[in-house]
C-alpha cells in the first residue's frame, strides 16, 4: 500500500513513517523540509500520485486558536484537493482526547480541524489520542524564556508517540471508520512532573516553576477534561519507562 504521511518528519510522524516502512508499505513524506508545503499547496499534487491512504499528522507550533485553525483548515483543504485528483480512498487525521466543548485555544483549532475533515469528500477516520510522552520535551522547549523554563499545569494520561503511530498504521490498513476508539496511555500524570523529569534527564538543574494557562483552555487542561473516558484503548509504555528508554 502507498501511504502519504503529512508531517512525516514530526514527533509522531517520524514513527508513522518508520512503522509503515517496517510493515512493507511504500511511504511518501509530505513536509516543507522535503519540498511540500501543505499551507500554500506547493508540491502536494505531485507527491500524491499513486497514494492509497493519507495519514495527516502535520502540525503548527502556535497554540493561538485562530492561527492554528487557519493552519489546519488550509492543510486539510490542500490535502483533500490533491487526494481527490489522485483518487485517494482514505484520509486519516490525528486529533486530541477531550476537546469536545472546549472551543478555545489549540483545542478550538483541533475541533475546526475535525470539522474540516468530516466535511470533506474523502472517506475519513479520526483518531483522538492523549498527549504524547514527547509532549514533555515540546512543553519544556516552548516554555523557554531566555535561560528559564516554565511547565504548564495539566492532568494528562500520556502515551508513547510510537504506540500512536502503530495505531495510525493499523487504521490505514483497514477501511475508513469515522471516529476511531480513543487512545490513551496507561496512567495519569501531572504534566509539570513530566516536564521537570524530562529536563533533569537532559542534564538541566534549574528550578522550573509551574504555570497555569489562563482562560477556558487552561481550565480544561487542569480540570481533567483531557483525560480519557473508560471506553478508550490504553497503551503499554508509561512515561517513566519511555524516559528510561531514551
Ligand atoms: N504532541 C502531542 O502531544 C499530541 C497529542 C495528540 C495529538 N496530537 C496531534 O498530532 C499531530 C502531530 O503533532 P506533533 O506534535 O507530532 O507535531 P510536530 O512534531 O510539531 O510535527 C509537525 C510536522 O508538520 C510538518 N509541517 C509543519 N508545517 C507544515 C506545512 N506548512 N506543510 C507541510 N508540513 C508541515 C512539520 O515538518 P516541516 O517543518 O518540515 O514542514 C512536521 O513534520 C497534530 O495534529 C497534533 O494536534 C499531538
Amino acid at each position: 500500500m502507498r501511504i502519504a504521511v503529512a508531517g512525516g518528519t514530526g514527533q509522531v510522524g517520524a514513527h508513522v513513517v518508520e512503522v509503515a516502512r517496517l510493515r512493507g508499505h511504500d511511504v511518501v513524506v509530505l513536509a516543507r523540509s522535503v519540498g511540500v508545503d501543505l499551507v500554500t499547496g506547493s508540491g502536494a499534487a505531485d507527491a500524491m500520485r499513486g497514494v492509497d491512504v493519507v495519514i495527516d499528522v502535520a502540525a503548527t507550533t502556535t497554540m493561538n486558536k485562530s492561527t492554528a485553525t487557519a493552519f489546519f483548515e488550509a492543510t486539510t483543504r490542500t490535502l483533500f484537493a490533491a487526494e481527490q485528483a489522485a483518487g485517494v480512498g482514505h484520509h486519516i487525521a490525528l486529533s486530541i482526547v477531550g476537546i469536545d466543548g472546549v472551543d478555545a485555544g489549540y483545542y478550538g483549532a483541533k475541533l475546526a480541524h475535525e470539522r474540516a475533515v468530516m466535511a470533506g469528500a474523502i472517506p475519513w477516520t479520526i483518531l483522538r489520542a492523549t498527549q504524547f510522552h514527547e509532549f514533555a520535551g515540546q512543553v519544556y522547549e516552548r516554555g523557554a524564556f531566555g535561560p528559564f523554563h516554565v511547565a504548564l499545569r495539566m492532568r494528562t494520561q500520556p502515551i508513547a508517540a510510537r504506540e500512536v503511530a502503530e495505531r495510525l498504521v493499523n487504521l490505514a490498513e483497514g477501511a475508513p471508520t469515522g471516529r476511531a476508539t480513543d487512545l490513551a496511555g496507561p496512567r495519569e500524570e501531572q504534566l509539570v512532573d513530566m516536564v521537570r523529569a524530562y529536563a533533569r534527564s537532559q542534564g538541566a538543574r534549574g528550578w522550573i516553576p509551574a504555570m497555569s494557562l489562563p482562560g477556558e483552555w487552561g481550565r480544561a487542561m487542569r480540570d481533567g477534561s483531557a483525560l480519557p473516558s473508560v471506553h478508550a484503548d490504553l497503551g503499554q509504555q508509561t512515561f517513566a519507562e519511555w524516559l528510561d528508554a531514551r
